[in-house]
């Protein structure tokens, strides 16, 4: 499967001075889905507002489809379709003109009957007249993604769309987006939840300060990212982890104080309770215990200082994460 959109040595400098994106290189794949991870300021907004025309790079070199966005701008972005992640819109305009005329804007000619079928399928359907000011936040953001789809792309962006929206509209962007997918659409989202990128993408991206550093299919990265961490509070501490609980590979923390065991998020439920039984079979009495996920923030962190640790080996530093 060949590239539908091609990023090679990408990089921005904004006029501040400030360096957000860093060499960027990526292929996205006709027909996936890819989540674009990352920390708040890692570059994510730049990168897809370059990718749409809306702001120019300093360096480096995008095609979507073959066509190079600077100088084939508009071939190119006719192809794209973006849900931006800040709401804007105009105030006054009805959902029905707004979307239709964006659709114009990309020159093609009207087709009531898609947009209705859009408007239905986001449930804004009985909205079509309302003007925008008269919406709330979760029904303004599903009028983004109608604009966003007016004009039929191949390829559309979504940055942060479930980012303080109702558990509703979460899924009814997924299966939005699982239906796209089925029509051959390329879907690039970004988001911060774990459980977004986990339920919907094929593969994953993860930037930090302005730099990709891996590049993954989702069931690999989340073996490997996507743990839990049980931390028994222990009633005396140890000088070290006793030989008879060696297979669990756990670890001690707060000066021998608490005694963390890292497993799997869903596969490893039956080893907890040989755990605690062995625990217990060793004379290791606990006053409390916890579990807790990763966060991606948390992950973004550890990989980013992993990273830092490993600087000076170039572009081979990101192996490091992995
Ligand atoms: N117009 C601008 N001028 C100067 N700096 C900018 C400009 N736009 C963005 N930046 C800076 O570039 C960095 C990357 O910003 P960007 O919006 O791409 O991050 P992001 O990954 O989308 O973050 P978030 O998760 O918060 O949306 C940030 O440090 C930001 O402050
Ligand atoms: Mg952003």
């Amino acid at each position: 499967m060949h590239a539908i959109i091609s990023i090679s040595g990408l990089s921005k400098t904004y006029a501040s001075g400030f360096a957000a994106l860093k060499g960027v290189d990526l292929d996205i794949r006709r027909g996936e889905i890819f989540a674009l991870l990352g920390p708040n300021g890692a570059g994510k907004t730049t990168l897809i507002s370059i990718v749409c025309g809306l702001v120019r790079a300093t360096a480096g070199r995008v095609t979507v489809d073959g066509h190079d966005i600077v100088r084939d701008y508009r071939a190119a972005r006719a192809l794209i379709g973006l849900v931006p992640q800040e709401l804007t819109t105009d105030a006054f305009e009805t959902v029905w003109n707004t979307v239709s005329f964006t659709r114009g804007l990309f020159g093609k000619p009207p087709d009531p009957a898609y947009l209705e079928r859009l408007l239905k399928d986001l449930s804004l359907w009985n909205k079509k007249d309302a003007k925008l000011m008269m919406l709330s936040g979760g029904m303004k953001r599903r009028v983004l993604i109608a604009k966003a789809l007016s004009h039929e792309p191949r390829i559309l962006f979504l940055d942060e769309p479930t980012a303080g929206v109702d558990v509703e509209l979460r899924r009814d962007m997924w299966q939005l987006v699982r239906r796209l997918r089925d029509q051959g659409v390329t879907v690039i989202l970004t988001t911060h939840y774990i459980e977004e990128a986990e339920e919907m993408a094929d593969r994953i991206g993860v930037i930090a300060k302005g730099e990709l550093i891996l590049v993954e299919d989702k069931a690999a990265l989340m073996r490997k990212l996507g743990g839990k961490q049980l931390t028994l509070q222990l009633a005396a501490p140890l000088e070290a982890v006793p030989p008879a609980l060696a297979r669990y590979g756990l670890t001690l923390g707060k000066g021998g104080a608490e005694l963390i065991y890292r497993y799997e998020a869903e596969t490893e439920d039956n080893a907890i309770a040989d755990l605690l039984q062995d625990l217990g079979a060793a004379g290791i009495a606990f006053a409390d215990l916890h579990t807790t996920q990763r966060s991606l923030e948390e992950i973004f962190v550890s990989l980013v200082s992993e990273r830092a640790g490993a600087d000076g080996n170039g572009r081979g530093a990101g192996e490091g994460a992995r």
